[in-house]
């Protein structure tokens, strides 16, 4: 099985804004919180383990958010990683507020995602951020004031790039308007497609794409399914081949699976050493597509 500690930077480099070059698997950051994303993890020192092992495995893409915790994700990757070693990008997202356990509301007002980001960089102990995501658009704040009020932190220096969440080809190009959309981050993998069209986009742009949920792959990754089968070939985990396709299907995805826990982190990094056949990618890209058909 591949499990050994292997680094990042075997699954290639990626120039975020033109000018934040990171290794393409990073982290994300969600799961060292506690159950429904709130509150601490039910095991801090494991989480800071995990975070400190980042670096160790070349892992310089770090995700988090404001919302996870709230503030406590950000809060533990000072905690583990200040003063953070040179050339790590850590992004963080705002605009989703938390009311409660597994509880996520979009707020857009300006003043309140100033409010964000002010927070994010205090939590972070940061001059600047280096990507700030508009978590999601409010649907109750006009997009251009949304959009504007990112230009402004960029402006103003407190971000240095900007990117968006779960969003159109449509809202890309309204935001770029208002300043040069750096990241998308939609849900994406294996067998959720719905963003096919986000990414495509994304690719020709040249615009980062962070596909959330990376690891998701169903009944595929069941004992006998073709993630399975694929897994015995490569000697790998079938979350690994999932990561792997992830991976080879645009040289703009940048995946950031999620865990709190060191040896599933190690496990995750490993994939950067494996690189699927043409055959192989088009066997799972097809039969990842007949389980999202069959799906819905
Ligand atoms: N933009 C958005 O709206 C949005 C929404 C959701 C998430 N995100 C971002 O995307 C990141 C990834 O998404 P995600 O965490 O939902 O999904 P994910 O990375 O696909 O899956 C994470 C889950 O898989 C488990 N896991 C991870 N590695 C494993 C391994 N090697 N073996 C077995 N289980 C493993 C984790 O549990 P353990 O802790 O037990 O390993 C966790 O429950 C988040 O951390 C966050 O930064 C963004």
């Amino acid at each position: 099985m591949t499990d050994t500690a292997s680094n990042a930077a075997s699954s290639g480099t990626f120039t975020i804004g033109g000018d934040l070059a990171v290794h393409r698997l990073g982290f994300g950051a969600m799961r060292i919180t506690g159950k429904g994303i709130w509150g601490p993890p039910t095991d801090h020192d494991e989480a800071i383990r995990t975070l400190k092992r980042l670096p160790e495995l070349g892992v310089n893409f770090i995700d988090t958010s404001d919302a996870y915790g709230p503030d406590v994700s950000e809060w533990l990757i000072k905690e583990a990683l200040h003063p953070y070693p040179k050339g790590l990008v850590i992004a963080t997202k705002g605009g989703l507020t938390r009311s409660g356990p597994d509880i996520w509301k979009p707020v857009g007002r300006p003043e309140y995602l100033l409010q964000q980001v002010h927070k994010s960089l205090r939590n972070l102990g940061v001059e600047q951020i280096d990507l700030w995501q508009l978590h999601r658009i409010d649907p109750k704040v006009p997009a251009d004031e949304q959009f504007e009020a990112v230009r402004s932190f960029i402006d103003q220096g407190l971000i240095r790039h900007a990117g968006l969440s779960e969003v159109s080809v449509d809202d890309i190009k309204a935001a770029s308007k208002f300043f040069n959309v750096a990241t998308v981050q939609n849900r994406y993998n294996l067998v959720d497609r719905t963003s096919e069209a986000v990414l495509d986009y994304c690719t020709a742009q040249n615009i980062g794409f962070i596909p959330w949920f990376p690891l998701a792959a169903g009944d595929l990754a069941k004992p006998g399914s073709i993630l399975d089968t694929m897994a015995g070939k490569y000697g790998a985990h079938p979350s690994q081949i999932a990561l792997a396709w992830v991976l080879k299907r645009s040289p703009v995805m940048l995946p950031i699976p999620g865990t709190s826990k060191v040896a599933h982190l190690e496990q995750n990094i490993a994939t950067a050493d494996i690189t699927l056949s043409e055959e192989d990618f088009a066997v799972l890209d097809a039969e990842g597509r007949k389980a999202l058909q069959a799906a819905s």
